[in-house]
């Protein structure tokens, strides 16, 4: 079966034509479908937000609107079909704007088409592409790390489509949220990722002792915070400027990341040993960061953890993730969504597949 797949949560346009072979003819539907990309595409907005400094819905919606049509047709293009047996699209969590255009394209391709439409969870889309092709094993017991400018979660993950528990997530600023904010404190422009593990590299990772929220004994355990670590950050650049003092940008670099990806490992390995989990699974944008699988990959080790880090093309948003999902899904059976079905901003981790509503 061939599957059009479209996602359009954020400020990244993609969409992807993944075909998946299962066996039908297991009872209960089969568990690991064989999926591959036969054509994938993106597109980003993230320029366009440059000069805010974080994305604006209202300009990510607009972008969107003006990517879908080339993407998929790339995507079709590159797979060498004018019709997939199924559309998929993104319904939720993720901005509202940005989603209604994603899903409503999405669903206009299946009904011109008169193929069925699928309404998939993002998060689970992140989850599912780390079983492309040779399915990556151990996903049935994994705990995932989600880290990107719009989430920073805990997953506990039970198969690929199932239903997902939240074990933690932030009270504040996503951890992609904070490395932009930092570098913006830092004068260092947008995105604040690449720049900021760049710099730190050339700095010391103690020079400051910058704080780990919510890591003594009795705090939300799995959760985290990062708007202290920013203001901290802040209090450095305003007193080096109080004291007309040159500031180490390397070092307040090295610093905050090592803040940063210190509560992020230990936490994500904490929950995976708590909930039994052979694998700890990075996604999201902020899985491209050099210190975060470095330590990621120590604290693994040291824990008897499998670490899955997929490339970075399929770490940041992606079409292909929603194919994986989708495809996923209907190998196991699932009802198909309906052109009625709804996009839903909040989306729970719980809900793996969105439907119409009866009636
Ligand atoms: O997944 P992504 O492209 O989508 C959005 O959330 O929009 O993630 C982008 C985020 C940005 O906040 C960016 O600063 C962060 O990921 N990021 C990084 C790195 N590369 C990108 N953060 C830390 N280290 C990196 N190397
Ligand atoms: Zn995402």
């Amino acid at each position: 079966m061939d599957i059009l797949a479209i996602e359009s949560s954020c400020d990244e346009t993609g969409a992807a034509v993944v075909r998946a072979d299962w066996d039908p003819t297991l009872p209960g539907g089969d568990p690991a479908p064989r999926v591959r990309v036969l054509g994938e595409a993106v597109a980003s907005s993230m320029a366009e937000h440059a000069r805010f400094g974080g994305v604006v819905p209202e300009i990510a919606s607009r972008a969107h609107l003006e990517a879908l049509v080339p993407v998929t047709r790339e995507a079709l293009a590159q797979a060498g079909i004018d019709r997939p047996d199924a559309v998929a699209a993104t319904v939720g969590p993720g901005l509202a704007g940005a989603l209604l255009v994603g899903a409503s394209g999405a669903k206009a391709y299946a009904a011109a088409w008169g193929v069925p439409f699928y309404g998939v969870n993002h998060l689970g889309g992140h989850v599912a592409v780390d079983a492309l092709g040779e399915a990556a094993a151990g996903l049935d017991q994994a705990v995932a790390l989600l880290v990107s400018g719009g989430h920073t979660q805990l997953l506990h993950v039970r198969g690929v489509g199932a239903p997902m528990v939240e074990l933690g997530g932030t009270l504040d600023d996503a951890a992609g949220e904070a490395y932009d904010k930092v570098a913006r404190l830092l004068g260092l422009g947008y995105p604040g990722g690449p720049v900021i593990d760049r710099l730190a590299a050339a700095g010391d990772p103690a020079a400051f002792a910058f704080p780990r929220a919510l890591s003594r004994p009795g705090d939300a355990a799995l959760d985290f915070s990062f708007s202290g670590l920013k203001t901290a950050v802040a209090r450095e650049v305003e007193a080096a400027e109080r004291e007309g003092r040159e500031l180490d940008v390397a070092d307040v670099c090295a610093s905050f990341q090592e803040a940063v990806c210190d509560v992020l490992t230990a936490k994500a390995v904490r929950a995976a040993v708590e909930v039994g989990a052979g694998v700890l699974l990075l996604g999201g944008g902020v899985a491209a960061n050099s210190r975060l699988r470095e330590l990621a990959a120590a604290r693994c080790a040291a824990a008897g953890l499998a670490l899955h880090v997929p490339p970075p093309r399929l770490c940041t948003d992606n079409g292909t993730m929603i194919g994986v999902l989708a495809a996923h899904l209907i190998a196991a059976g699932a009802a198909e969504s309906g052109y009625g079905c709804p996009t839903d901003p909040g989306l729970e981790v719980e809900t793996p597949l969105l439907t119409a509503a009866a009636g």
